[in-house]
C-alpha cells in the first residue's frame, strides 16, 4: 500500500473514451498526475510506448472482474500480454469474481444488480430488437447476457486453480491470492 501511495503517476487504459471521460472526471479531487489512454488492453500498443519512457516499478491493475468479460480462449492470451509488456520486477493484481455457490447465487446476483443488467437490456434491445435473455453456463462457469443465439456480455466467475493456470503460460509468477467473499485478488510478479 505504502508503494501505492508513493506512486508518481497513474496511467488509465479503456478503448471506450467515454469511460476515460468518467475516469477523469473523478480524478480531479486526486493530486497525482493521471494518464490516460484510449488503448486496446489485448494489444497495449500505447501503454507500451508509454512505458519506454518511464524508470521505475509499475502495478498492473485490473480491477472488476474486467479479465472475466473476455470469451475464456482470450483470458491467458491478456494476461500473456500485459506479462511481455511489464518489466522484471513489476507487479500484477487482478480481482477476479469467485465461483461461489453455484447457479442460485447468479440468479439472486441478477436480481440483486438489477439496475446495472437493464442497461445490457437496453443494449440488447437497440441492437437485436428483443429482449435480452440471461444464462448461467454451468460448464464455463460464465454469466451470459445476450439473445438466445449470442452472448453481448460475459461474466466469468473463478475457481482458484483457474487462477493458477492463467500464469502459469506467462512469464508472471502467480505470488498470492487473496480471498475476499466474493472476489479473489491475484497478485502476480514478471521474473
Ligand atoms: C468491468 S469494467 C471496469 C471499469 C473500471 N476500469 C474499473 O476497474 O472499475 C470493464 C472495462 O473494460 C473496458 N474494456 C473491455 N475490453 C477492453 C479492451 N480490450 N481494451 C480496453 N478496454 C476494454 C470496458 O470498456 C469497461 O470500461
Amino acid at each position: 500500500m505504502r508503494d501505492v501511495e508513493t506512486t508518481r503517476a497513474v496511467i488509465g487504459i479503456d478503448y471506450s473514451p467515454h469511460m476515460l471521460d468518467k475516469c477523469r472526471e473523478i480524478w480531479r479531487s486526486y493530486p497525482k498526475k493521471l494518464v490516460l489512454l484510449l488503448d486496446d488492453f489485448e494489444k497495449l500498443q500505447k501503454l507500451e510506448k508509454v512505458l519506454r519512457r518511464e524508470h521505475g516499478p509499475a502495478v498492473f491493475i485490473c480491477l472488476s472482474n474486467t479479465l472475466g468479460n473476455l470469451p475464456s480462449e482470450r483470458r491467458k492470451k491478456a494476461v500473456a500480454k500485459i506479462g511481455t509488456v511489464a518489466r522484471p520486477g513489476d507487479l500484477v493484481i487482478f480481482a477476479l469474481y469467485k465461483r461461489v455457490a453455484g447457479r442460485k447465487q447468479y440468479t439472486e446476483e441478477i436480481k440483486y444488480y438489477k439496475k446495472y443488467y437493464r442497461t445490457l437490456e437496453t443494449v440488447v434491445k437497440a441492437i437485436y430488437g428483443i429482449h435480452a435473455t440471461y444464462k448461467y453456463d454451468e460448464t464455463g462457469h460464465d454469466i451470459l447476457v445476450g439473445t438466445n443465439e449470442e452472448p453481448i456480455f460475459i461474466s466469468h466467475r473463478w475457481a482458484k486453480g483457474e487462477i493458477a493456470a492463467l500464469f502459469s503460460s506467462t512469464c508472471l509468477r502467480l505470488e498470492d491470492i487473496l480471498e475476499g467473499d466474493y472476489t479473489f485478488f491475484s497478485i502476480g510478479k514478471k521474473f
